[in-house]
């Protein structure tokens, strides 16, 4: 398997000039101006990519496929998501282990691998959720550590379902200190809004607008200062995920200046959706309920602040995919109820293009840093991915500036019935997205092979 491209601009975190990349089986063999296809071995595939970007092929840090969760399961599987995932130029995909708290952990392990296998098309590994942490299964997550899942997942939200006693939590963290492995963390105090929860649904508020003022900016910021003061006491490394709003980034903030080893995520639905969609007639705000929630527009420009600062690292999606029929509407009653989630991996770079960039909020290379490079750099995949360097995987995204055209479900690989960017215009398309050397997508379409991704064995770095 050989392939050239030609001529394109190439884009990464740091770098930015026009050169020639050739891969030979699986990764990058030389960067160079004026590789002449003639003195190539035959049957090389010629990619021309002038006046187009060559970036490292995308990661989404923060994804859900296989999710058993609030009563049904997400919609996607592995193929889907991979087709959705490759589409909009990302390659690689981290997706969270949820197991329900009475579940084996190396069970569930095995369980989401075995999703994975058979229909994965892009490369894949996972943060393994740690819902129990009693003294019985505390040597598992040493085993899946030791099986290449260098890091875990904890959640202070979802009361009696996935988060974890205070006792477990520390301990968890304690044990991933010991280990080198790194803690992501959902952080919103599920006590504060069960209480919330309780008293709306009581004061008949049952409607998706409530889920808001059920998990304000402060319920969130004092997850983010609780994880982080166990993260001081126990010099544990954490990565807030899906960080929503200003309040709680500067938490983080302020717990970094306090030396705590903190990073912070936010997701592409935070940053472009705000608080009015969750408050759509006709139970359409159901489509943007996602916890955290979605915020007032004012929090959107401290995301794109942070990640032109560098001060967040990366946008992932979240991607949590349910159907607006059959799913969503399972929360008509009761907003309590509205499996949360909004979909967005097809979207995520794209958006990210059309609104940060071409709007002026980010460059290019902070573009690159925060949908790639970081997340290749935090948990343990970097140089190999998150990077176009000689002996990289050949994970490259040849990327039309100039394509025009508008988001719409119809375009989209997910099996959710909704695109939350409907009629939106885009500016940017992935023309071709190659993993480990194969072509994966022209033009927008998926043309490659289900099956092909690989599991990435990691070794713990924090
Ligand atoms: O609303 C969300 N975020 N759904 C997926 C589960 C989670 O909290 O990440
Ligand atoms: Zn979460
Ligand atoms: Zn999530």
């Amino acid at each position: 398997m050989a392939l050239l491209i030609r001529g394109g601009r190439i884009v990464t975190a740091t770098d930015d000039y026009t050169a020639d990349i050739y891969c030979r089986d699986e990764t990058i063999t030389r960067i160079e101006r004026g590789i002449d296809p003639k003195g190539l071995p035959p049957g090389t595939d010629v990619v021309d990519a002038a006046g187009k970007y060559v970036f490292p092929g995308f990661i989404d840090p923060h994804v859900h496929i296989y999710l058993p969760f609030m009563g049904t399961f997400a919609a996607d599987d592995y193929e889907s998501a991979s087709k959705a995932a490759l589409a909009g130029g990302t390659t690689t995909l981290i997706e969270m282990i949820c197991p329900g708290p009475a579940d084996e952990p190396v069970a569930a392990f095995e369980l989401w691998r075995s999703k994975a296998e058979p229909l994965a098309a892009v490369d894949y590994t996972f943060h393994m959720s740690v819902v129990r942490f009693e003294d019985a299964v505390r040597g598992q997550f040493r085993d899946i550590v030791r099986a290449g899942v260098a890091s875990f997942k904890v959640f202070l939200a979802y009361k009696g379902a996935l988060n974890l006693s205070d006792e477990h939590l520390f301990a968890a963290m304690k044990l991933a200190k010991e280990l080198g492995v790194i803690v992501t963390a959902h952080c919103e105090n599920a006590d504060a809004i069960d209480a919330l929860q309780r008293a709306l649904l009581a004061a008949g508020k049952t409607g998706p607008e409530w889920h808001g003022p059920s998990r304000p900016p402060a319920v969130e910021a004092d997850g983010v200062h609780h994880l982080c003061t166990f993260a001081e006491l126990l010099g544990t490394h954490v990565y807030i995920v899906h960080t929503s709003c200003d309040a709680a980034v500067r938490e983080a903030l302020a717990a970094r200046y306090r030396g705590v080893n903190v990073w912070i995520e936010s997701v592409i639905p935070h940053f472009l959706l705000d608080e009015s969609y969750a408050a759509r007639r006709e139970f359409e705000g159901a489509k943007y309920v996602m916890s955290p929630p979605l915020r007032a527009k004012t929090n959107q420009g401290v995301l794109w602040n942070g990640v032109k600062a560098r001060a967040i690292s990366t946008i992932a999606t979240d991607h949590a995919p349910f159907r607006f029929h059959g799913q969503k509407d399972m929360g008509k009653d009761a907003f309590t109820k509205i499996p949360n989630g909004i979909p967005s991996i097809q979207e995520r770079v794209d958006l990210v293009h059309t609104y940060g960039v071409t709007a002026g909020r980010l460059g290019l290379q902070a573009m690159v840093d925060a949908c790639s490079t970081q997340a290749a750099r935090l948990f343990g995949l970097y140089p190999r991915k998150g990077a176009i360097q000689v002996g990289s995987d050949a994970d490259l995204v040849v990327y039309d500036p100039a394509f025009r055209g508008t988001f719409a479900q119809e375009c989209s690989y997910s099996k959710v019935d909704y695109n939350a960017y409907e009629g939106w215009e885009r500016q940017g398309r992935a023309s071709v997205v190659t993993v480990r050397g194969e072509v994966q997508v022209k033009d927008g379409e998926f043309v490659g092979t289900i099956g092909r991704g690989e599991f990435l064995q990691r070794e713990p770095t924090h």
